[in-house]
């Protein structure tokens, strides 16, 4: 049997009040229609669809890469409708067909392939999950007849003031048997909105003697929807708590989770310890045991074990290794990589830099387009002078070398290995291993001058005094 996941994305959002169409707005740092789409791909479809609308250019730019099918809704005239544009993707696939909407970004996977199972087993054509909500708000209303066999969906605007008062509503979560699909022609208008409603198709259902069940499963939270900003930021605490809670019982340690974020796709390892104020983002991992001291921004990158990022750091696209230690208030911008054991100190900025293992630049760097071997000691205001106004140039630090405080490297520039650079100097040669290099100008000593300074300086003091008398 195959399976196929349609999500509808293809609804104007007009409560959102928003230039951007809803399912792309964030929700922990991700568009909520990926969310919805990952929460697919977990269930291992045979195919996925988004229905689109208007955007669907946007969105299918969002969901590259993820490897799903659109379908083109034209005109948004309901979810019945949405599904129905669906059709023609779905192919004659025999199977399931799982709906999901694009603006529940908090969706399970394991929720629904219970849902899947219970469906499975009672040998449904169609399912539901429903849940109980607090403030059932604009959620559809689950009515069920007195002799619980019958059940149909009425949303809210529709809702008498007796079902208006029912807590059991409508996920947007189906799974209807290709088989049964054929029901979607008979949704009718509805005439209060003028869309094609497809929690309609429970009650056709029953009334067509397909056997059809809601399933009361999973929590409020697990299924809201989001259709105001208020509830795009409420999904958002919820997805930022959800993602910590997984972290703690894996055995990282938050000093303050509420002020800490972790996108969705970040991965960090046991004993770690994460101080307050803390952004990993994108997707990022972090080894085991590693210290992240508070204020610091880690983004798309990888740290080792045993790391130590100090306080007000920032890490872009970057690697580093193991036992190393950054921070605190460096810049590594993308493309570099810190050796195990290396130290890179306050101040220090480092832009497509290979740092060696054990090579320190412990203050006041920039290190830019360089590859630095293992065990150098760069000098606190180093900098790699790797632009010529035009382009960009590489500087080469081989093992063990010694740079002097305030030295400049003129790129292109290869400094040997073993080879010393005297406190401020310009290199713009290459230096021979082993040399030392010292470009600054010799020092020269002018004696007694502080001496003839003072004399001369009293001098002219008593000129100027000589001077006034005479005026007066
Ligand atoms: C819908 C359900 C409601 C349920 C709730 C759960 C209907 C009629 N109502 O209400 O019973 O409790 O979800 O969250 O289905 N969409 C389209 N094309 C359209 C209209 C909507 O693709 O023409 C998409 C939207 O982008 C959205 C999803 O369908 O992702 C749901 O639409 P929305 O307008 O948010 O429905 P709700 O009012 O929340
Ligand atoms: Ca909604």
């Amino acid at each position: 049997m195959k399976t196929a996941c349609v999500i509808l994305a293809a609804g104007l959002g007009k409560r959102m009040n928003s230039a951007v169409p809803k399912v792309l707005h964030n929700v922990a740092g991700i568009p909520m229609i990926q969310s919805v789409v990952n929460t697919a791909l977990r269930l291992r479809p045979d195919k996925v669809i988004v229905v689109a609308g208007q955007h669907i250019d946007l969105i299918r730019k969002s969901l590259a890469a993820k490897g799903v099918v659109f379908a083109l809704q034209k005109e948004a005239k309901g979810t019945g409708h949405a599904l129905l544009c669906a059709r023609p993707a779905l192919g004659n696939l025999k199977g399931l067909v799982v709906v999901m909407n694009g603006d529940t970004p908090l969706l399970d996977p394991d929720t629904i392939k219970r849902f899947i199972n219970l469906h499975k087993k009672n040998k449904n054509d169609i399912s539901v999950i429903s849940f109980i909500a607090k403030n059932p708000g604009s959620y559809g209303r689950v009515v069920r007849d007195k002799s619980g066999k019958g059940l149909s969906i009425i949303e809210d605007k529709d809702a008498d003031q007796v079902q208006k008062k029912i807590h059991e509503v409508n996920s947007g979560v189906y799974v209807i048997n290709s088989d049964a699909m054929s029901i979607l022609k008979d949704i009718r208008e509805n005439s209060l909105k003028g869309e094609y409603y497809l929690t309609d198709i429970v009650a056709l259902a029953y009334q067509k003697g397909l056997k059809t069940s809601a399933y009361c499963i999973g929590s409020e939270e697990e299924f809201m929807g989001v259709n105001t900003r208020e509830e795009l930021y409420k999904a958002s605490y919820l997805m930022k708590k959800n993602i910590i809670d997984k972290w703690t019982g894996k055995g990282v340690n938050f000093l303050d989770a509420g002020s800490v974020f972790i996108h969705p796709d970040a991965h960090i390892g046991r004993g770690t310890t994460v101080y307050p104020n803390v952004y990993i983002e994108g997707h990022t991992e972090i080894g085991r045991d590693s210290t992240i001291y508070p204020n610091v921004r880690i983004l798309n990158s990888r740290i080792g074990n045993k790391v130590t990022i100090k306080d007000s750091t920032v890490i872009e696209d970057s690697d580093i290794k193991d036992r190393a230690s950054v921070g605190p208030f460096a810049h590594i911008r993308p493309g570099s990589e810190i050796g195990s054991e290396a130290r890179i100190g306050n101040f220090v900025e480092l832009k497509k830099a290979i740092v060696g293992s054990g090579t320190k630049a412990s203050h006041l760097s920039y290190l830019g387009d360089t590859k630095i071997g293992r065990g150098a000691n760069i000098g606190a205001g180093t900098i790699t002078c790797n632009y010529d106004g035009k382009k960009k140039h590489v500087t080469i630090i081989e093992d063990g070398v010694f740079v002097g405080s305030d030295s400049q490297l003129v790129a292109p520039v290869r400094v040997g290995k073993g080879a010393y650079i005297g406190a401020g100097s310009t290199v713009t040669k290459d230096i021979p291993p082993g040399a030392l290099a010292i470009s600054r100008v010799e020092q020269r000593n002018i004696l007694k001058w502080a001496r003839r300074k003072s004399a001369v300086s009293s001098q002219k003091s008593e000129a100027r005094k000589g001077k006034g008398k005479k005026k007066v």
